[in-house]
């Protein structure tokens, strides 16, 4: 049998599993969420939820990688007891189809990114000036299956191409450039943005608490932000759990967590840097929902000097945050396919790639030929429901059954979990956490679950 392939460098790892958090999360999601929920308050929150539940969970999610050396399914089964092996498999298997049903929309929404790019370099968009033409652009875009399609398969082959390529020579090498890119746009966009006249108040909103508007709405944004925390370093269903299964043991995970933890929420920070201003500068509603990147930011873009420039730059450095998370979690699904049926890279590739653009077409469609579906409620696309799947259900069960497998005897036990992740230089678990991690991390979780699907069915 051949030798699993390990990464070149302690920065590619990083890089690596930043790529996978780095992604339409903080980019998208982000800033659209908090601008729904008020600014200051949510930011909070999401910082809250990311120490109470992403670092613990992150370190987890590396540890089963690292210990199993596999993916999170293969690792689960080499880790628990014998006697108890058989159950674990079962909730395992169940969350690590996420990796799948998010790839089937979030290589959908890639594909518009992608577009955008072309449609600033062509000069396809800069010319509308008037925000009725602006968003005809994105409702001619997702109200065709062609260019929609042709879009999304775009992104799709980027991923498995990059993911054929190798590990060191495909993915580890994209994910060094593609986020050394990113950091560089970002800055750039950032200092432009707050250079704006009004920027001010721009970063007023994002960053002041909002009391009022937070006590009219406690539970929702309480389960917003969590379900930010998850989603930003999709938590749970194994996605950077396969960057752990490729580095070796020099460097303690609770430190390495900390890093990939700080520069995610970095980018999602200076997300809002970029966006708020700029819709405050421009009189754009910044509390616009989903369509704040695809339709509000355009009409800032249509009034800024110089804006098909700007334009093209802020999606390029989407496109990019995107495309590193779709070229990660590739690599987690061509790593199961290799681990668990003996395939080789190559054909895994072609595998994921044929079975990511079939399954994606019915999100594409969801918006044109099949938009009478609307399975979560009035105005829903079948992406709402593929989102809601992963977001709400499989990242806090997987995160559930993860906390649970490194606390209990009956799964890897605290021991096993506490000595792998704190194996190598750097930052260590304190012993306490064990009680943490056995009780109070699934609780929290699930209560605080619970109650968004209680806001949620209301
Ligand atoms: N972690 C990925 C993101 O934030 C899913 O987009």
């Amino acid at each position: 049998m051949s030798e699993r392939e390990t990464l070149g460098s302690r920065l590619g790892f990083i890089m690596l599993s930043v790529g996978c958090a780095v992604g339409l999360g903080n980019v998208w999601r982000f800033p659209y969420i908090t601008g729904k929920y008020g600014g200051g308050m949510f930011v909070l929150l999401y910082l809250l939820f990311l120490v109470l539940i992403g670092f613990p969970l992150l370190v987890a999610e590396l540890s089963v990688g690292r210990g199993g050396r596999a993916n999170l399914v293969g690792s689960v089964q080499k880790l628990a007891p014998e006697s108890t092996r058989k159950y674990w498999q079962i909730p395992f298997k169940a969350v690590f189809t996420g990796n799948f049903i998010l790839m089937i929309y979030y290589t959908v929404v890639s594909g518009w990114l992608l577009a955008y790019v072309g449609y600033y370099l062509t000069g396809a968009i800069s010319h509308c000036r008037e925000a009725t033409e602006i968003s005809a652009v994105f409702a001619q875009l997702t109200a065709s299956p062609w260019e929609s399609s042709i879009f999304m398969l775009s992104s799709v082959a980027v991923g498995a191409f990059v993911c054929s390529c190798g590990l060191r020579n495909g993915v580890e090498k994209s994910a060094k450039f593609l986020m050394a890119l990113l950091f560089v746009l970002l800055l750039i966009l950032a200092i432009y943005a707050v250079t704006l006249p009004g920027a001010a108040e721009g970063l007023k909103f994002y960053l002041m608490p909002d009391w009022t508007k937070f006590s009219q709405n406690i539970g929702e944004t309480v389960y917003a932000a969590m379900g930010q925390a998850f989603f930003t370093l999709s938590i749970g269903v194994g996605s950077i759990a396969i960057f752990g299964s490729y580095v070796d043991k020099q460097r303690s995970l609770p430190g390495e967590s900390v890093a990939i933890i700080s520069v995610d929420t970095l980018v999602a920070l200076l997300a809002g840097v970029i966006i708020f201003p700029c819709c405050f500068s421009f009189g754009v509603n910044p509390g616009a929902g989903p369509g704040l990147i695809f339709v509000s930011l355009p009409n800032v873009f249509a009034q800024m000097p110089g804006g098909r420039f700007w334009g093209a730059l802020f999606f390029l450095f989407l496109s990019i945050a995107a495309l590193t998370t779709v070229i990660a979690v590739f690599e987690n699904l061509i790593a199961f396919l290799m681990d668990q049926m003996k395939f080789s890279r190559r054909k895994a590739s072609a595998i994921v790639c044929a079975a990511v653009a079939l399954f994606s077409l019915p999100c594409v469609f969801g918006f044109n030929l099949w938009s009478a579906i609307q399975p979560m409620g009035k105005g829903s696309t079948i992406l709402d429901l593929e989102d809601f799947i992963v977001s709400q259900n499989l990242l806090p069960l997987g995160a559930t059954a993860l906390a649970l497998f490194c606390s209990w005897q009956y799964g890897w036990g605290w021991k096993n979990f506490s000595g792998e992740a704190n194996t190598g230089k750097g930052l260590k678990f304190p012993e306490g956490l064990r009680w943490y991690f056995r009780y109070l991390l699934p609780l929290l979780v699930l209560t605080v679950m619970f109650f968004g699907y209680k806001q949620f069915f209301k």
